[in-house]
């Protein structure tokens, strides 16, 4: 070697490739969440109610119950006119959230999106909920967390999404220093060629949040043409399902077959949208008439004889509100297990609640098929 040659600057050494145990152990959870939140944000494109205001099971009626107890109720009220904006928004958030989770595409920005997100859900959806620990949403904002701190470790990541490891491993010799170029010129030799800098590594983030979220909005375009063809098939199965008649009896509340709904009903559910799964949930609209409980979660329950009944879904123990178990046909209060029967007037079957559900008074339409609530009086 000629003494006057610049000696090659040698590339640092990459990182140690061996993953930490921590970072392993995180894995399940990193697939779970990333499944999860991809899942939900599709399941809310393709619900034909779910951005649209006027169905009962929409995002906008789902606020509208929030802003009840959540400590964010004057802002929920506030944001009420633009909740089908919200609703994609938060659709199209899940499914950056779940590809960048699952790919490792700008995954500490999905991490913290899902932070984010579970938060307000918590702040939100599960705010009623008592004790605290059996909500999912604070659970699930600790387990963003830790993934955001944690970062995803190379595993399972394609080398051109980490971020860390293209920085640690630079893809060209260093630009020399100024006494080595006098040096060359000084020996007539060239200057080494210096190749263009690589992206620094929040460029590199925010090209992948960019990516990511241009990924998730075609998606989500993508989706646009299935959720218009389930509302489609939701209009047409409203149209051909056969409308039941009510069995009567004191402490069941008896639909009317064909009825001209009475002034004042309030669309509160379809006969096809029971149907599917047997249940279907609402809001009580919060300028229903009393009694009518305003505001109040309502469940509509297709029973065993094909006849539809209607409850309040408050819990007459506390307050949560109760869920339909499919595959025993009861309502369930997640909160202390309480049971009802919608079979028996939503009769107590087990459980703390000292009396059965709040029957509400439904009258269902023949010629369109909607359900209507009407006031008692
Ligand atoms: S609130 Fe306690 S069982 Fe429902």
């Amino acid at each position: 070697m000629h003494t006057n040659d610049i000696p090659a600057r040698q590339p640092t050494r990459g990182r140690d490739t061996a993953v930490p145990r921590a970072t392993l152990a995180l894995l399940p959870v990193r697939i779970f969440f990333g499944v999860t939140f991809l899942w939900a944000g599709l399941d809310k494109l393709l619900d034909p109610t779910f951005l649209d205001p006027s169905a009962p099971t929409s995002l906008h009626a789902q606020l509208l119950e929030f802003a009840r107890f959540s400590p964010l109720g004057t802002l929920i009220r506030e944001t009420l006119p633009l909740s089908s904006v919200i609703g994609l928004l938060i659709s199209v958030g899940e499914l950056g959230i779940g590809i960048g989770t699952l790919t490792g595409l700008a995954f500490r920005v999905a991490a913290a999106g899902g932070f984010v997100l579970s938060m307000l859900l918590w702040l939100t959806a599960s705010w009623a909920t008592h004790p605290y620990y059996i909500g999912a949403d604070l659970p699930y904002a600790a387990g963003w967390l830790a993934l955001a701190i944690a970062g995803h470790g190379g595993v399972l990541v394609p080398a051109r999404f980490d971020v860390a490891r293209n920085e640690a491993t630079p893809s060209r010799l260093s630009s020399p220093t100024r006494r080595e170029r006098r040096a060359a010129v000084a020996a007539g030799r060239q200057l080494p060629r210096v190749a263009a800098a690589p992206p620094s590594p929040e460029r590199r983030l925010l090209l992948q949040t960019v990516t990511l979220a241009a990924i998730s909005a075609a998606l989500a375009s993508i989706m646009l043409p299935l959720r218009v063809a389930g509302i489609l098939v939701e209009r047409a199965g409203a149209g051909t399902s056969p409308i039941p008649t009510g069995p009567g009896g004191a402490s069941t509340p008896t639909p009317i077959s064909g009825a001209t709904a009475p002034p004042g009903s309030i669309a509160v559910g379809t006969v096809s949208k029971v149907g599917r799964t047997g249940a279907a949930t609402f809001t009580v609209p919060a300028n229903a008439p009393a009694p009518l409980p305003a505001g109040d979660p309502g469940v509509i329950v297709r029973l065993a004889d094909g006849t539809f009944v209607a409850f309040d879904a408050i819990c007459t123990h506390a307050g949560c509100t109760v869920e339909w178990d499919r595959a025993d046909r009861l309502l369930v209060c997640p909160c202390h297990e309480a049971v009802f029967d919608p079979e028996h007037g939503a009769a107590v079957v087990s459980g703390p609640a000292p009396s059965p559900l709040v029957a509400l008074p439904i009258v269902i339409d023949a010629t369109s098929g909607q359900i209507l609530l009407t006031s008692r009086t």
